[in-house]
């Protein structure tokens, strides 16, 4: 078999077989097969697509081109979460303990933020001494013993993945339904839960702007699942503008101490609570959505979310003084108001170009290399439909003195919001869920 006559193949827009596609994994992960190759593929992939059998082969081929962890030491039915990826997504801090309190396991892999804003283990991370690095047994008795433990991706676990996902982003070739499935599915089966939940995002802040996209991506990851003998449930849900209103790390991590707390924003409670029903259903917690729903809230409400996210972070080392009092975190030099210019409806609220100007001021990172700065970002005053009267605050940057990057994140932030005298509807949080 030659690399170049499987290039071929699919330029010419024909199927791959399992073998095939074992023989390209396998060859790149070691190296054998050059990455100029291995980018040529994933173009021929983007403009070609893939069936879903072949997505299933490439899903399996990167899941077993490292370590796949065993989870069966855990008791019960472990559910992880998966984000497609968008803005400011808090969400994982959140429905991590949330569900955890409803005394359901959770296993999280996650990864570290490259583009807009960090990832949930660089979010985790500004918490003074918390640490992500767990060993495989930490990482198992930690579930065992308070229901959740979040980890950063360990060295070996999915190495193609991470191998091909660098490659892709240099070549324009992030934004493919079949690479996109493949990679995020293969993470998940590598990573040894028994069902998993995956939020798919929608929207200028998401790779998918586009619904009918997004359902096909969606449908295709729980297709891949069943297939694998996962139990899989995707919810659609909106990142035309950012979820919450907090981006960046510091702020987030208050933002999800306040959700916790039950004081969150309303659009992010909302997300958390859906997620999380349809992780309860997927470990057989409660027999229907509306009952996880119930018990979810009641968590939210009673303070047992609040108080395990409290036991993580304590039990991962991280300083508590600074949950307990969030006034503690680090706050940014600085601070610019955008401000409305006219009076009437917010109609427009980019999730990209907010995500670009909270990166601009180090939130983010632009290279792989880049420090993030856990004190800056942005907060969110208005949201999609609000009324707005001249003057009103709509943003606020957070950013350090002396920031060669300001003018231009200030210009991002201007150029992502819309003001017209008409009233619009709200919209929808959460587009479909599908099984
Ligand atoms: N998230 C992933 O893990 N992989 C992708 O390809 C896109 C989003
Ligand atoms: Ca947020």
């Amino acid at each position: 078999m030659r690399a170049y006559d499987l290039i071929l193949k699919k330029r010419d827009n024909n199927e791959l077989n399992k073998k095939e596609i074992d023989f390209l994994i396998k060859g790149f992960t070691q190296g054998e097969i050059p990455d100029y190759q291995i980018s040529a593929l994933a173009m021929a992939i983007y403009f070609n697509g893939m069936n879903e059998r072949e997505i299933a082969d490439l899903t399996m081929a990167m899941a077993e081109s490292g370590d796949q962890i065993d989870l069966s030491k855990v008791e019960g039915i472990i559910v992880d979460k998966h984000s497609t990826g968008g803005v400011g997504d808090t969400t994982s801090l959140v429905l991590i303990p949330l569900v955890a309190a409803a005394g359901v396991p959770v296993a999280k892999m996650s990864g570290r933020g490259l583009g807009h804003t960090g990832g949930t283990i660089d979010k985790l991370e500004s918490i003074p001494n918390f640490k992500t690095n767990l060993s495989r047994d930490t990482f198992i008795n930690n579930i065992n013993e308070i229901n959740a433990a979040i980890a950063g991706q360990s060295g070996n676990l999915t190495p193609a993945d991470k191998k091909l996902y660098s490659l892709r982003d240099v070549t324009a070739t992030v934004d493919s339904i079949p690479l996109i499935a493949s990679s995020i599915m293969s993470k998940k089966i590598a990573g040894g839960a028994d069902g998993i939940v995956l939020d798919v995002k929608l929207g200028s802040g998401a790779f998918m702007k586009d619904i009918k996209e997004a359902e096909k991506l969606a449908e295709i990851m729980v297709n891949i699942g069943e297939k694998l003998n996962k139990k899989t449930i995707a919810v659609l849900t909106d990142m035309e503008q950012p979820l919450g209103k907090a981006v960046g790390n510091n702020l987030e991590v208050i933002e999800a101490v306040n959700t916790l707390k039950d004081q969150g924003p309303l659009d992010l409670r909302e997300i958390c609570l859906t997620l999380g029903a349809n992780m309860l259903l997927i470990a057989e917690k409660v027999d229907s959505f509306k009952k996880g729903y119930e018990l979810l809230e009641d968590k939210l409400k009673g303070g047992e979310a609040f108080d395990k996210f409290k036991e993580l972070v304590e039990k991962q080392g991280g300083d508590l003084r600074y949950i307990e009092n969030t006034d503690k975190f680090k706050k940014s030099q600085n601070r610019w108001e955008l401000k409305a210019d006219k009076n009437g409806f917010l109609v427009q609220l980019k999730a990209i170009n907010i995500g670009l100007a909270a990166m601009l001021v180090g939130a983010g990172r632009a290279t792989k290399s880049d420090e993030i700065l856990n004190e800056v970002g942005v907060i969110l005053h208005k949201k999609y439909g609000n009324r707005i009267a001249k003057g009103d605050k709509i943003a606020t940057l957070h950013y350090n003195k002396n920031d060669d990057n300001f003018a231009e994140a200030v210009q991002k932030l201007k150029d992502s919001y819309l003001i017209e005298n008409k009233v619009i509807k709200p919209r929808d949080l959460i587009y479909k869920i599908i099984k």
